[in-house]
């Protein structure tokens, strides 16, 4: 299965933290650069075929600082010219993923284990699956609501009032038919196209699944979680 990374956006959060004036995928977390951690990562997890999405501004060295990292992966690079959104992000694989299932990342999520041991992708027939982990902190991220069956009923992106503390983290699993979905999404109110308006796409027509998943995960994207990263990293 091909593996689509998100590293698109700035990392508005991270800028100056360490002097970095850059992208927060290139800064360096025990001592590689993000992005090189997240193909160990994902390698560590059996895959070897990838499609990283960048910023136009810092594509090349994007593309250059993981050529040479990972000359022995096949690699493709699809840029998003402005950060309209995560789904909006996965759009620009449309030409590389051809009619194909794939594996999504956020390109700043770490996790302890791989979210995919105990699952048998001979089950995944079609739909999408989102993975949660239940946190003290649910606003600060997409949070899924299930029914008694482990079925997803909703899915909101960073609510005021949190349905559950099922918080769902950066990987997902979607079927052929996600860029044709993503092409009926609409913005936002805050102007973006929402990985979680992707997802209930999918809610609606009871067709995503949900895995909860077991071990440390951390969203980077703060000084305070890249810290705490490199501390999980070791
Ligand atoms: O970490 C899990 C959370 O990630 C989910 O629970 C949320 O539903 C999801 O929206 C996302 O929230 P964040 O606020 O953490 O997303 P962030 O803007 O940090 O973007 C995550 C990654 O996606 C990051 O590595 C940059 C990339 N990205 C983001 C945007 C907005 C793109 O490649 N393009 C974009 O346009």
């Amino acid at each position: 299965m091909k593996c689509v990374i998100a590293a698109g956006g700035l990392g508005t959060r991270l800028q100056n933290f360490r002097d970095n004036k850059s992208t927060k995928i290139l800064l360096e977390v025990n001592g590689a650069p993000m992005i090189n951690q997240q193909i160990k990562q994902l390698n560590n997890w059996g895959f070897e075929n990838f499609v990283i999405i960048t910023n136009p501004e810092y594509s090349d060295l994007i593309q250059d600082v993981v050529k040479k990292a990972h000359s022995e992966f096949h690699i493709e690079f699809s840029v998003q010219d402005k950060p309209k959104g995560i789904s909006h992000a996965l759009l620009q694989a449309e030409h590389i993923v051809n009619n194909e299932k794939l594996f999504f990342v956020l390109g700043d999520n770490f996790f302890e284990k791989n979210p995919l041991e105990g699952f048998d992708l001979d089950d995944f027939k079609e739909g999408a699956y989102i993975f949660t982990k239940s946190v003290d902190n649910p606003k600060e991220f997409g949070v899924a609501q299930m029914d008694k069956e482990g079925n997803v009923i909703s899915i909101e992106e960073k609510p005021e009032m949190p349905k559950s503390n099922n918080a769902v983290v950066g990987v997902y699993m979607f079927d052929e038919s996600v860029f044709e979905m993503i092409s009926t999404l609409q913005p936002s109110k805050r102007g973006e196209y929402e990985i979680t308006d992707l997802c209930n796409l999918y809610v609606n027509n009871q067709k995503c699944k949900n895995f909860s998943i077991d071990g440390w995960w951390i969203d980077a994207g703060t000084p305070e979680r890249i810290i705490e990263l490199e501390e999980k990293l070791g």
